[in-house]
């Protein structure tokens, strides 16, 4: 029997990564799948307690209409992901998570994200960003009633947000108060009510997306003023984890990286959104960032993000590393890494939602510094090379086991 109940509110509930946590926590429930690919399932984790598949249950906003069913079916047919036989093994809990799915709000989503909203999302499109951050965490609660359950934690798979209005970087929570009670509309993006909503229904904020979510310094304030935890930002996946390890190295030899270009193509919904230029915007800066950081210079960079359609969850990424030897020799890295984008996403989630909530069990609070590998831009950390990432983490496991 399970021992704890445990809500997971997937913000963009019904998305490429949200569905496949979704199968996926519904597949390790059923033992249909092994641990492959779950961080939090390697040995030095086995004595934390973390939460089990069985503990989870969950519920979300969503924009579009659709159920997790079809969605998972357009993943196996466009990107041949999933088995027929493990869907239809699960298809009942699939449609009972369905019934736990609300509307999200289109507050300063942009119009590249506004135009996917389906009938019920589009009712709300009136409401002020108060509204919305009050609907938001009415949801949450209910849930939370609902389902009996210990603890809710939201964490955020939605699309990619435009950059939100500089101005708002710097904001303390009195100015974000300011701004949600003020007459003129707040420029405060979907992410960040979001984040407000979790925060406000004391709820762990996971910002898997390079949104801002909670990383504003009011909301740093807000969370430990609620004694919520929280951490962000944008999994660091594929390319830019391989940026992350390969960067030190070149580092470390003292060879000198002249430049470093990166070109990824994909065709999933994600891609689409990408494709809208304001949008790309904050992805590409989230996957660049971290060369600078590591190297202690700028070389020469390029990130080019391409939509297309034929490739669905699949990305390619070609990475082109122009780097200098000795006496001056001119050398080359390349890579190219395939990879099924929410493949790779899914188990990192499933981590994060462990883990959050096993360091909201033991009273934490504030940014969970010790998450940096999960993230491309992590919150709270920085250093920016992923062994010095793992290592933080492998010392947080310490820690709590010896508790
Ligand atoms: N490997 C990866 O897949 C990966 C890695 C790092 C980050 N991410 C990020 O994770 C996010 C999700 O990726 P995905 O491939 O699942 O994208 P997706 O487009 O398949 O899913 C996003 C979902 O969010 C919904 N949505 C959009 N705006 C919303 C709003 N305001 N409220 C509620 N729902 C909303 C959309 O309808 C869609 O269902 C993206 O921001 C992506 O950049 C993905």
């Amino acid at each position: 029997m399970a021992k704890r109940k445990v809500g997971v509110w997937l913000v963009g509930a019904w998305g490429g990564v949200a569905t496949t946590v979704v199968v996926g926590l519904c597949a390790l429930r059923k033992g249909l799948t092994d641990t492959t690919g779950l961080v939090s399932s390697l040995p030095p984790f086995a004595s934390l307690d973390l939460v089990g598949w069985e503990e989870l249950v969950i519920g979300g906003h969503e924009i579009r209409e659709t159920t997790y069913s079809a969605e998972a079916q357009v993943l196996l047919e466009k990107s041949h992901v999933f088995s027929a036989t493990a869907l239809t093994a699960i298809a009942s809990q699939l449609a009972k998570f369905d019934k736990n799915i609300r509307p999200g709000t289109l507050v300063n989503v942009g119009a590249t994200i506004d135009a996917l909203a389906g009938p019920a999302a589009a009712k709300t499109r009136k409401e002020t960003a108060a509204q919305a951050v009050a609907r938001l965490a009415k949801d949450i609660s209910e849930f939370k009633t609902r389902e009996k359950l210990d603890r809710v934690i939201v964490v955020n798979v939605s699309s990619t947000e435009p950059p939100p209005p500089d101005a708002i970087r710097s904001w303390s929570w009195a100015d974000i108060q300011k701004s949600l009670q003020g007459k003129a509309a707040s420029p405060l993006p979907a992410s960040t009510l979001y984040a407000i909503a979790a925060l406000q229904s004391a709820s762990p904020f996971v910002n898997f997306t390079p949104s801002i979510g909670s990383d504003l310094p009011g909301l740093y304030e807000y969370a430990l003023q609620q004694k919520v935890v929280h951490v962000g930002r944008d999994g660091k996946t594929g390319e830019t984890l391989m940026k992350a390890v390969l960067a030190p190295m070149f580092a470390a030899r003292n060879l000198k990286v002249m430049s470093w270009v990166g070109h990824n193509i994909f065709g999933n919904l994600d891609g689409k959104v990408l494709d809208d230029p304001v949008n790309k915007a904050n992805k590409v800066k989230s996957k660049d960032h971290l060369l600078t950081e590591i190297l202690g210079y700028k070389p020469q960079s390029l990130v080019s993000i391409e939509y297309i359609e034929s490739m669905g969850d699949w990305k390619t990424a070609w990475d082109h590393i122009h780097f200098q030897g000795f006496l001056g020799t001119p050398m080359v890295l390349q890579f190219i890494w395939q990879g099924c984008d929410s493949l790779l996403a899914a188990p990192l989630v499933i981590d994060l939602i462990r883990l959050t909530e096993r360091e909201a069990r033991r009273g934490g609070s504030g940014v969970m510094s010790h998450l940096a590998s999960f993230f491309k831009s992590p919150m709270g950390c920085d250093e920016p090379a992923f062994a010095y990432q793992f290592q933080q983490l492998m010392q947080w496991v310490k820690t709590v086991s010896e508790e």
